[in-house]
């Protein structure tokens, strides 16, 4: 099958590598010309496990192609994907403006039968907006759109498209339907297939979900630290029921990165339209935005004051394996440190050039874990890398500082750390002081 996609961002360059690398012929189109020219050149923007190998792979085998010309991009398409983002407004509505803007495009161009599928994160409705778009554009209606919701992880991203555990097809034709489900068949996949409304809710509402159990074992291990019991076997005795299962309990600092955020608030405004309080869903985000602060909270209950303290945050992208750091916590914890008048030295395996960017500019950037903590005070643990979970702590007990630990992600046992002359505070377990 002959794929078009528009967007060459996390979703759309993933998604466009792997559909070619399953033998379609795609190519992906963005309005951004120095990606474009990197990409025609073997160079990857982003950082995703694997990403670079495929990308190159699929070009030298002349499946993929990468284009800044929307027409030629489209003009052979059986299937145009959207992959466009859906940033959050200031209201927390997300802002269509981009993919509008390439509804029209598509409208502009539209000269034969095409099935346009929208796989950016958008509001129930949206793909009947974007079908009257192309239409009031093309002048006629011999297309058909559909959504397609993305579930793919950045840090696992091309495993997760391969490995997909559904497909989620909105359609409210048959012919389009069984397009789309032929170009999941390579997958091996469960293919679902829904009207349009269903599949654009579907997305939504497991984000919301995933945000709700993170933000429930975030509270339960904020109840766990005054009461003296540990989160991590509590998750860990829950999770055994698999009514309850064992994943997204992983108490810490909270969610963060281009997702979670901006889909929790865009499905309040949501419900708000329709007039429905989704007061559960507000709560979620209420705890969230509080446990990025847990840290601070802790270091402040620990030292009083924060002026003048070396601190070492360890950990910068929003999750391990990625290079986002839209939303990260490091961005709130840095601003807070900068606040309190403390020094602060990052670190990041991968993220440090978009760190530079995206933290206050009092932030150094470290080159390496041991820079980083050499003369700290404090070491905050902001993202559970390999490389940070690897860290020697007989290395960090012997340091001049001897730095406390705080712990945002409860990298290490309780066990091994009390081998080590440390003190040690970690989220929802009982602190370790010497
Ligand atoms: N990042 C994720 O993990 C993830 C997961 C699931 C769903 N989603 C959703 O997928 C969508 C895309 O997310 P992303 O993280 O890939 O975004 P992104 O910001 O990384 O990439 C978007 C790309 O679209 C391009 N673009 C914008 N307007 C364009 C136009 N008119 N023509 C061509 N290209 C254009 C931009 O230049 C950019 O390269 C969002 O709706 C997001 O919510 C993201």
């Amino acid at each position: 099958m002959n794929v078009c996609v528009i967007g060459t961002g996390y979703v759309g360059l993933v998604s466009g590598v792997c559909f070619s690398d399953i033998g379609n012929r795609v190519t992906c189109v963005d309005l951004d010309e120095n990606k474009i020219n990197n990409l025609n050149n073997g160079i990857v923007p982003i950082y995703e496990p694997g990403l670079k190998e495929l990308v190159i792979k699929n070009t030298n085998e002349e499946r993929l192609f990468f284009t800044t010309d929307l027409k030629a991009g489209m003009d052979d398409a059986d299937i145009i994907i959207i992959a466009v983002g859906t940033p959050e407004k200031e209201s927390g509505e997300a802002d269509l403006r981009f993919v509008e803007a390439v509804a029209k495009s598509i409208g502009e161009n539209l000269s034969d039968y095409k099935v346009i599928v929208t796989k950016s994160t958008v509001p129930v409705g949206t793909n009947r907006r974007v079908k009257s778009i192309i239409s009031e554009y093309c002048g006629h209606e011999d297309f058909d759109v559909a959504s397609n919701p993305e579930f793919l992880r950045e840090g696992s991203a091309i495993y997760d498209t391969m490995n997909m555990e559904r497909a989620i097809i909105g359609v409210e034709s048959q012919k389009a339907g069984d397009l789309l489900t032929k170009l999941h068949e390579p997958f091996d996949t469960t293919v679902m297939v829904t009207d349009i409304e269903t599949a654009e809710m579907i997305k939504y509402a497991s984000n919301a979900f995933l945000a709700t159990k993170i933000s429930f074992i975030n509270e339960i291990a904020n109840i766990c630290e005054k009461l003296n019991a540990n989160v991590m076997d509590v998750a860990k005795g829950m999770g055994l029921d698999d009514r309850i299962g064992e994943k997204f309990l992983s108490a810490g600092i909270g969610y963060g990165g281009s997702c979670f955020p901006k889909d929790t608030k865009a499905l309040i405004q949501i419900s708000g339209e329709v007039e429905h309080d989704f007061s559960l869903l507000k709560s979620v985000i209420e705890v969230n935005n509080k446990q990025q602060q847990r840290l601070i909270e802790k270091a402040l209950n620990r030292f009083d004051r924060l002026e003048g303290k070396n601190v070492a945050l360890l950990g910068l992208a929003f999750k391990p394996n990625t290079d986002d750091m839209r939303e990260a916590a490091s961005i709130v914890i840095s601003e807070e440190l900068v606040k309190h008048g403390a020094n602060i030295k990052g670190f990041d395996p991968i993220a440090k050039d978009t760190a530079k960017k995206v933290l206050p500019s009092e932030v150094m950037i470290a080159e390496s874990i041991d820079e980083a903590i050499q003369d700290a005070d404090i070491i905050m643990i902001l993202t559970d890398w390999q490389e940070i979970k690897d860290l020697d702590l007989n290395k960090v007990a012997a340091l001049p500082g001897k730095p406390v630990i705080f712990d945002g992600r409860n990298c290490f046992s309780l066990d091994y750390v009390g081998q080590f002359d440390l003190e040690y505070h970690s989220i929802g377990r009982p602190s370790l002081v010497e």
